[in-house]
């Protein structure tokens, strides 16, 4: 099926469930799908009652839209994606991302757990995402151009918008919470990297390396809505460190450091809705 036609299918299969209308989008990483519980709900979706849209195999990644309001702020919220190397061809991985676009969000925030490739960060930092690197994996935006979403080609000189990143810096202040900033790179995973490919990452210009956001944060822009993101920096690159690297490993920062996260990501939401 085109990519077109089924993002309209399933936006009707949504909008024949709930009528709300989101201002903000937030993916929802890993450690921070708690936060769903902190939203007011107004309607839950699993992406399973959606026809047609991918749904997520990896374990800790739930599978559902969360519709409802952070303080006064109208938000929809992603517990759980679905990432390049689970199979999917990339235009379905940016589906649940264009899906919210279509819903009404004008603003888009990007959640995500990485691993450092900088020695100046350490596990449990946050990161501010500033500029990311997205060669490794396929544009979503390959195929017929979808007209009624954005351009053919359209400008990335400033994926992540500067006065969103600016805001996030006054909450991270407001809240005394440390935010690193740096680019993000995107590779396919599953693999975590060899040490090697940890320093061609460094060498290429980048902060922190993970396996998702690069791509979802390219369809956003093109269909014009304002993105910004932020990582969890949940260990150093392999080879930093002289221990192997574990999915658990990864998981066990994210959740030690979720409270915090959960914290800055709701007072960020709530600013964010305070923009015209
Ligand atoms: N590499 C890639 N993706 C990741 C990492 C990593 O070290 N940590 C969390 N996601």
């Amino acid at each position: 099926m085109e990519v077109y036609e089924k993002l309209q299918r399933c936006l009707e299969s949504v909008r024949a469930k709930v009528d709300f209308v989101p201002k903000i989008a937030v993916v929802l990483g890993s450690g921070l799908g708690d936060l769903a519980d902190r939203i007011q709900q107004v309607a839950c979706v699993d992406y399973s009652e959606i026809e047609g849209f991918p749904v997520s195999t990896v374990p800790g990644h739930r599978g559902r839209f969360v519709f409802g309001y952070v303080g006064q702020v109208p938000v929809v919220a992603m517990q759980g994606r679905v990432h390049y190397y689970e199979g999917y061809a990339i235009q379905d991985v940016v589906l649940p991302i264009r899906l919210m676009g279509l819903l009404g969000a004008q603003i888009l925030l990007l959640t995500n757990a990485s691993g450092s490739v900088n020695f100046s960060f350490s596990a449990g930092d946050f990161m501010l995402i500033t500029d990311q690197i997205a060669n490794f994996v396929p544009s979503p935006l390959i195929g017929p151009n979808l007209e009624q979403l954005g351009e053919r080609f359209p400008d990335m000189s400033a994926v992540y918008d500067r006065q969103l990143c600016q805001l996030w810096r006054e909450t991270a202040q407001e809240l005394g919470i440390p935010l690193q900033e740096g680019v993000y790179i995107q590779l396919t995973g599953p693999n975590f990297e060899t040490p090697a490919e940890v320093r061609m990452c460094r060498a290429l210009g980048a902060d922190a390396v993970g396996m998702s956001t690069a791509c979802e944060a390219i369809a956003a822009r093109h269909m014009g809505m304002r993105v910004c993101g932020i990582s969890c920096i949940a260990n150093l690159g392999c080879g930093m460190t002289d221990r192997p690297l574990t999915h658990i490993e990864v998981n066990e920062t994210a959740d030690r450091v979720a409270p915090l996260f959960q914290k800055l990501v709701l007072r960020g939401l709530e600013r964010l809705g305070q923009l015209p």
